[in-house]
């Protein structure tokens, strides 16, 4: 009923001429792959969307942003705004990453106002959330986890459901090669659902698409889309070699039953 989504976030990776090279490997391979079931987005630096934007006129592909701010225009140094983003025919935008989080600072206050912001603009927000190593030792992923969802969603009120992405991201499992296990992410993921039917409804939240994200592999992938309430899956480094990226995106989808 959810339509699959496997996002590539490329992160301060890959110069146009890098942009050009990979997505010609990409879309050679997927030739006439029939990818019904599921949607491939590539979510490339600012500066390779709109190049990005023409190599994959006509193709199933998709694009995404990292990042975007909650006014069309105006004195907004160094951000982007979402009419600008979808003149490049960009539809998804990842917001909340830990790495904004955690690096640039940025609260959820901010947050909720660029969900908001790109929602409002007809984009699909992909919104991050997770919680630290310190935060799981001590117990309070789930605590995290919502107030998380309940701050960054505070603006949006009004829903359908298709129109909404949230991610998993434990912090501990980005770039460590040390992935949530799929009983982990489900644990969670089941729980995101549960507060999302809380904030709007059942029905909306049976709609919305909850992602994995840290540390997925080609070898990973297949374990963790067994699981009832993973939906798709936001890739970081693995994302960075059409190859593997590919691999990735055609896995095979076996639905196991819920735990
Ligand atoms: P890795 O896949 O490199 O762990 O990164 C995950 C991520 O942050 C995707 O947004």
């Amino acid at each position: 009923m959810r339509k699959y989504l496997f996002v590539g976030n490329w992160k301060m990776h890959k110069t146009l001429r890098e942009t050009e090279e990979y997505l010609g490997i990409f879309l050679d391979k997927l030739g006439d792959f029939k990818i019904l079931d599921r949607e491939i987005i590539i979510a490339p630096p600012f500066t390779s969307l709109a190049l990005a934007a023409k190599l994959l006129k006509k193709t199933p592909l998709k694009l995404a942003a990292q990042n975007a701010c909650w006014e069309e225009r105006g004195a907004f140094t160094g951000e982007i705004s979402p009419v600008m983003l979808k003149e490049v025919e960009v539809r998804y935008v990842i917001l909340g990453h830990s790495e904004r989080r955690h690096l640039f600072g940025e609260t959820d206050e901010i947050i909720a106002k660029r969900v908001f912001g790109v929602y409002k603009f007809g984009l699909i927000p992909i919104l991050c959330v997770g919680e630290t190593l310190e935060e799981r030792k001590a117990g309070k992923t789930l605590e995290v986890v919502e107030r998380q969802l309940r701050e960054d969603l505070k603006y949006l009120q009004e829903i359908k459901g298709e129109d909404l992405v949230i991610a998993y991201e434990p912090v501990w499992a980005i770039g460590t090669g040390i992935n949530a296990t799929p009983f982990q992410a489900e644990e969670v993921q089941s729980f995101i659902r549960k507060k999302l039917s809380e904030i709007y409804s059942f029905e909306v939240a049976k709609k919305v698409r909850i992602l994995y994200g840290g540390s997925v592999t080609p070898e990973n992938i297949e374990e963790l889309m067994k699981e009832p309430n993973i939906d798709g899956v936001l890739v970081g480094g693995a994302s960075l070699e059409a190859e593997k990226f590919f691999k990735i995106c055609i896995s095979q989808i076996k639905k196991g039953e819920p735990r």
